[in-house]
């Protein structure tokens, strides 16, 4: 299993949020592992122990060219010497399309290009029994580990935090890691969830979440209570950039030596200083989840730098 204990809760110190009496601290889930990173771990942890328990032979899961949770999945599975087959999106990738595709044929993943139309029947249900078929003895995992094992693999992230924050900050994709983090706040703490997605209404994300997990309307209203949507955060959707947020993870590399990814972790970050301002937020106390994902944007993140040269 992968040691979690390396996730520490880091004191940031940022002088404009220092003149506002803010306490920022990052919970440092990206340096879990460098490609079983951040909430990935999380997500993978039961899905991976119910693989063993039930002695299966892999996982079989889903993902776009760049995702960090194929990458993920095939070097846990390699850890633990299981199988992993990968449904890629886009018929005209292949191995060699970009290192993180290379490095999971690397880590020996089976990686099956399928055209957009077939990947969008993932979660059907016949697609779903035919892939069992074909691959007997694969545990199947739903894109981005979003599954219940997903949502309780992310309950330990505030289970390992000492302080107790107003406001949480966290990135959200599927919405996996805000349910499990929503679902063990405990008194007035707000869950700020920053969308990388365009177009999301989060609230209907995380309610429809829970519901798919079976939870009663009780607890489902007890944990969105404490949800603050931010969802103008994506700098024009998914994978998508600008140079502000480029430049704003630069800088704040070099204020703090700690990178933020352009996918997720960056947008969170400006959504945070935004709302810090737009508010007039003072004399508080905020929790940062570091997500991970710095492979998945590396090669953005590679080209912007050697352009600034
Ligand atoms: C680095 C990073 N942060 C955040 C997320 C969003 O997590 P979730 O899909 O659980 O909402 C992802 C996607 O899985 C990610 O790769």
């Amino acid at each position: 299993m992968f040691a979690t204990n390396k996730s520490i809760e880091q004191c940031i110190s940022i002088e404009k949020f220092n003149k506002r009496n803010i306490k920022l601290f990052m919970k440092r889930d990206d340096l879990i592992d460098l490609e079983v990173s951040g909430n990935k771990w999380r997500k993978l942890k039961y899905n991976i122990e119910h693989v063993l328990q039930h002695k299966l032979q892999g996982v079989l899961t889903f993902g776009g060219a760049y995702s960090n949770h194929l990458l993920a999945t095939a070097s846990a599975c390699q850890k633990f010497n299981l199988k992993s087959i990968a449904i890629v999106r886009g018929e005209e990738l292949e191995k060699e399309s970009n290192w993180v595709l290379k490095r999971c044929a690397e880590l020996g993943m089976l990686l099956i290009f399928v055209p957009r139309e077939t990947y969008k029947l993932r979660n059907d249900y016949d697609y779903r029994n035919q892939l069992k078929l074909t691959y007997p003895g694969m545990y199947i995992i739903p894109e981005g580990g979003a599954n219940f094992m997903g949502m309780i693999g992310c309950q330990e992230i505030l289970m390992e935090c000492q302080s107790k924050y107003d406001h949480i900050f966290v990135a959200l994709g599927t919405g996996t890691t805000a349910t499990g983090i929503a679902s063990t706040i405990s008194g007035d703490t707000k869950l700020n969830v920053v969308s990388a997605l365009k177009g999301v209404d989060v609230i209907e994300t995380l309610d429809a979440l829970y519901r798919s997990y079976g939870f009663s309307d009780l607890d489902i209203n007890d944990w969105l209570e404490c949800i603050v949507p931010h969802e103008n955060g994506h700098c024009g959707g998914y994978g998508k950039t600008s140079n502000e947020l480029l430049e704003k993870i630069v800088d704040i590399q070099k204020t703090t030596s700690i990178e933020l990814d352009p996918i997720y972790t960056g947008k969170v970050w400006i959504a945070m200083e935004d709302w810090i301002e737009k508010e007039n937020i003072t004399n508080s106390t905020i929790l940062f989840i570091h997500t991970g994902g710095l492979l998945g944007g590396k090669e953005i993140m590679n080209a912007f730098r050697a352009s600034k040269k």
